[in-house]
């Protein structure tokens, strides 16, 4: 082999790693699609508070008493959470003593719900958890006291779609809290992640008003929202009040082992772990509705 040769491979073979590290490492594979980055997360959920080290008071302080404090004077805020992961931010609310609500934690990642369930014990009565995909959140408009989204949106396809996803179910005088990566990594994650007035300007074209974009973590600006409106909505109600079928948006009865959409009869099955798992909802002939689900154990 030439010295050319030699050069020529070790040249691909450096591109390659860097091609791996960016598309794995700092995309998180959200360039392959969410299977990819759901694959990641399943892989990773046992590790990751492990690796996030969320500091408990940090997690008070700049999450849960300002999000606690924008809801005071609702008296039983019904929250959402997309892309919940572990359940940083329903263990921050929930630990407020100001916090009287309920909070619904949605995620397409089942190994993180299932961690999710296993940190969030205590608030059991108080937290449901659901397997879905944030592109189409399974509620009616004007549902929730505040909808919150932490470090996701950059993984999802279509984040502006999504955005105005979190917009649809919030209620009018509701709360938005959404993240938005910023930093050297932010740069490599085109159309996923935006320049502070770009984001800033997207949240604007959405029916929402007092837009705040602020710095926050290292890696994430916050930006809090109110929706546009006359205040109407929300409130803690039974979920069967407030959950639609994802695939015909029929509404879903509770039964013995599950939800069944009174429109096309599919079963979303409630796991053993509590997780209600629209992701592997069957019709009425046992077939999926939704590919990829899953009803073996989670976290074995
Ligand atoms: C970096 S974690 C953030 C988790 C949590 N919000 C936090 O702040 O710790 C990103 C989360 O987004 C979830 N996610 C990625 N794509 C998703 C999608 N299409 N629908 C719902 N969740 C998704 C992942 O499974 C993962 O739990």
């Amino acid at each position: 082999m030439t010295a050319l040769a030699w050069v020529s491979l070790l040249a691909g073979l450096v591109l390659l790693g860097l091609l791996l590290y960016w598309l794995f490492i700092i995309a998180e594979g959200a360039y392959l699609g969410p299977w990819a980055v759901v694959l990641l997360y399943d892989w990773a959920a046992r590790a990751y508070e492990r690796i996030k080290q969320y500091d408990p008071g940090d997690e008070q302080w700049f999450l849960g008493l300002p999000l606690a404090r924008s809801l005071e004077l609702v008296p039983a805020p019904l929250v959402l959470d997309v892309a919940t992961g572990t359940g940083r931010l329903p263990r921050a609310l929930l630990r407020q003593p100001a916090f009287a609500g309920r909070v619904i934690g949605l995620d397409l990642s089942r190994r993180m719900l299932h961690e999710a369930v296993e940190r969030t014990a205590q608030f059991a009565d108080r937290l449901t958890f659901i397997w879905q995909d944030a592109r189409c959140l399974p509620f009616d408009d004007d549902t929730f006291d505040c909808v919150t989204c932490l470090e996701a949106l950059e993984f999802i396809p279509r984040p502006r779609e999504v955005l105005a996803e979190l917009v649809r179910v919030l209620r009018p005088g509701g709360v938005l809290l959404v993240t938005n990566r910023i930093g050297w990594e932010a740069r490599f994650l085109p159309g996923r992640a935006f320049p502070r007035a770009e984001f800033e300007a997207l949240l604007r074209a959405l029916p929402l008003e007092g837009v705040k974009v602020q710095p926050w973590q290292a890696a994430y600006d916050l930006a809090w929202a109110l929706k546009s409106g006359d205040p109407h909505g929300g409130g803690v109600r039974p979920l069967e009040q407030i959950l639609r079928c994802p695939n015909c948006g029929g509404r879903l009865r509770r039964e013995e082992d599950g939800f069944r959409c009174v429109g096309c009869g599919r079963l979303y099955p409630v796991a053993a772990d509590g997780v209600i798992e629209l992701h592997a909802g069957v019709d009425g002939q046992g077939k999926r509705a939704v590919r990829g689900g899953s009803k073996q154990t989670p976290g074995s």
